[in-house]
Parts: C-alpha cells; structure tokens; sequence
C-alpha cells in the first residue's frame, strides 16, 4: 500500500468535493496561500513546544526537531511563492480546526501527550490527504509544490503516530478512533470561514 493510500484510509473521511471546488477558485488562493504559510509556521511551533514540555524523551526530541526544520523550510517556500505571485501576506485568523481537535485533550499525563501526538498524526495526515485532492486543479508550478510536501508530510504523520504508540503505554486504537471522529466532523461540517483545512463551505452546504 502506497504512502497516500494509508493516509487516506487512516482519516475518516476524504476532503468534500464542496471544499475542493471552493479552493480550486481562483480568488482563493492567497487565502489558501497564506492559510497553508500560517499552518507550516504553527505545526513548526507545535513541535518546538512539545519539545520544551517533555525535555525528558529523546525519541520526541529529535524527531520534533527535525520535524520543525522541514516545516521552517515548508514556510519559506511559501513565502516565496507568495512573493513571486505579489500575494500580500496579511493577518488571517486562525480556522476552527486545530481548536477543535484539541478541545477534548485529557489533562492528566501521558494522555495529554498522546492526545496532542494523535492529533498531529490527524493533522499531518489531512494536509497530506488535502495536498494530494488539490494538485490536479492547481497551476503546475503549485501542484509541483503540493506534491512535493506529500512525501515529508507523510513521514510526520507516521512519526506523530510511532510517538503516540511508544509513549501511551497501553493499546491507543480506540482513542484514535475517537479523534477520528472529531476530525471528520470538523471536515465534513458547513464552515463559516475558508482556509486550508476548513469544513464544508457554508455557502455551499446551506
Ligand atoms: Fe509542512
Ligand atoms: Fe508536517
């Protein structure tokens, strides 16, 4: 089974075709652009505060670190590519979704923990999944782009995940199917607001 083909049958649920459309306007792709530079910047800086939180585990060490890294250099790409088409960066709020995901962590420990790394296995999975259904409407130059992330966003996911399982100390599959479920509402929920991994459009659900 190929990389794309385990992510998508790990998420609930693939990317409505209503957002698809949506994104694949042309007026939405500085939002689009600028959404997916923000989420590049937060997953490097979700890492970095794993990394400060459990000093005590190495393994997370070194793979938030690294994965921080890749997602710096995944923003500069952005960056540039914001740059050379004269797409403003300006302030954009964050979507529902992270918040969401993260509403029912446990507070108690490790399941903190391995409630954040499933998360990150969720969100890694889904900009995955997302990347891969946008290629096709996109020029060549960004679906050269998107494409290119699919293969490290890949590894982030199965790293996310590992880390989850090694840490838990006990069997984690029925709290990824609860986090299944949450992912999946938020994506296949009407949304108010357009972003990189917004619901439904409400536009387009009402
Ligand atoms: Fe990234
Ligand atoms: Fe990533």
């Amino acid at each position: 089974m190929d990389a794309l083909t385990e992510i998508q049958q790990f998420l609930g649920c693939a990317t409505p075709s209503g957002w698809i459309e949506r994104a694949a306007k042309s007026d939405s792709l500085p939002v689009l652009l600028i959404d997916h530079a923000n989420c590049e910047k937060k997953a490097a800086s979700t890492a970095m505060n794993l990394m400060f939180r459990y000093v005590d585990r190495t393994d997370l060490l070194n793979k938030m670190s690294r994965l921080a890294r890749e997602e710096l250099i995944h923003f500069e790409q952005c960056l540039a590519l914001m740059e050379a088409r004269d797409i403003e960066y300006t302030h954009l709020g964050a979507a529902r979704y992270a918040a969401g995901l993260r509403e029912p962590v446990r507070t108690s420990e490790p399941g903190r923990l391995v409630d954040l790394l499933i998360i990150g296995a969720f969100i890694e999975a889904r900009s995955c999944e997302r990347f891969a259904a946008l290629a096709p409407y996109l020029d060549d130059e960004l679906a050269k782009f998107y494409r290119s992330l699919l293969k490290s966003e890949g590894r982030h996911y199965q790293d996310y995940l590992s880390l989850a399982r090694d840490y838990a100390g006990e069997p984690i599959d029925e709290r990824i199917a609860f986090f299944r479920g949450v992912e999946k509402e938020l994506i296949e929920s009407p949304d108010a607001e357009f972003r990189f991994h917004s619901g439904v459009p409400a536009e387009q659900a009402a």
